[in-house]
């Protein structure tokens, strides 16, 4: 238990304040569920601010966090813990998730649909009326701390439907869902993050918007805020908008000419 023991919660706090524009009333929602510590996820595209939302209401709350990005090879053991061997024979180390129930986290598990089947049941006698971690291995019953919440998330058109959340674990959480803000609030959020004036934020988003049309048709998502925030910051270290915009904005999304092509020609129409 020493290793246990010397883990420092105040080590996952926080401390400055991530800026978050709330896009409803998200935020006072997420703090009724977390009064009964309700598991929670967030489903929505890439780059929307789900992590960026998790982040600022684990600082509002001022409770630790810990953030698990899943994959498909992460394995039980990658969440809940495993024996190493070192010099001095072999030594339990506990998972994230498991950290996260000893210390009274949030534990966030990003794109968790990516992790397999068998991975994501561990998480179920901590998301009811139990809140207890089995660590099998390890032979312990982890009570879990009264301040431990799950938040996942997940981007619900990526996913096959093999790769789907069974209904016994989407009904162990309450949800919402998020998306790209409505033009007005993006292009404040794009100013504020990146420094540039809000004329120049509201054309970037003008071009996203385009480019989420064309979702379905050649694109498979539109350009995220993540993306436009990333053309603003260049372009508020004195870019050309145009070469920003192809940078940031235009070629990391499709590999498709076509497309390619359309999306510059709508960059054109808005910067020189
Ligand atoms: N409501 C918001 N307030 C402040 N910043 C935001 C907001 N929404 C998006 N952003 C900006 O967009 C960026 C991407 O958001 P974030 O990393 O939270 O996306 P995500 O939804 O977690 O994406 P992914 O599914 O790819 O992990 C943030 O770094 C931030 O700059
Ligand atoms: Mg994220």
């Amino acid at each position: 238990m020493s290793e246990v023991n010397a883990i420092d919660p105040s080590q996952y706090i926080i401390k400055d304040e991530p800026f978050y524009r709330p896009v409803a009333d998200e935020v006072e929602l997420f703090e009724s569920g977390y009064a009964s510590r309700m598991p929670i996820m967030l489903k929505g595209p890439t780059g929307c601010g789900k992590s960026r939302f998790v982040e600022y209401m684990a600082h509002k709350l001022n409770t630790p966090l810990i953030t698990v990005a899943c994959n498909e090879d992460m394995t039980a053991s990658d969440l809940v813990g495993r024996f190493l061997i070192d010099a001095n024979g072999t030594r339990w180390q506990d998972g994230p998730l498991t950290v996260a129930a000893r210390i009274g986290a949030i534990c966030y598990l990003d794109e968790v649909v990516e992790a397999r089947q068998d991975t994501t049941v561990v998480i179920h006698p901590l998301t009811d009326h139990r809140r207890i971690l089995p660590l099998d291995k390890k032979g312990e019953l982890l009570e879990a701390h009264p301040d431990f919440q799950l938040v996942i998330s997940y981007n619900p058109g990526y996913q096959s439907m093999m790769k789907d959340l069974k209904q016994s674990t989407k009904q162990r959480f309450g949800g919402f869902r998020f998306d790209y803000p409505a033009a007005d609030i993006e292009a404040e959020i794009v100013a504020k993050e990146a420094g540039i004036d809000l004329a120049t934020a509201e054309k970037l988003v003008q071009i996203a918007q385009r480019s989420r049309n064309l979702k379905g048709h050649g694109l498979d998502e539109g350009m995220s805020t993540r993306l436009l925030v990333y053309a603003a910051q260049l372009i508020n270290k004195g870019v050309d908008p145009k070469k920003a915009c192809n940078m940031a904005l235009v070629t990391p999304l499709t590999d498709d000419d076509d497309i390619l092509d359309t999306l510059l020609t709508t960059v054109d129409t808005f910067f020189e």
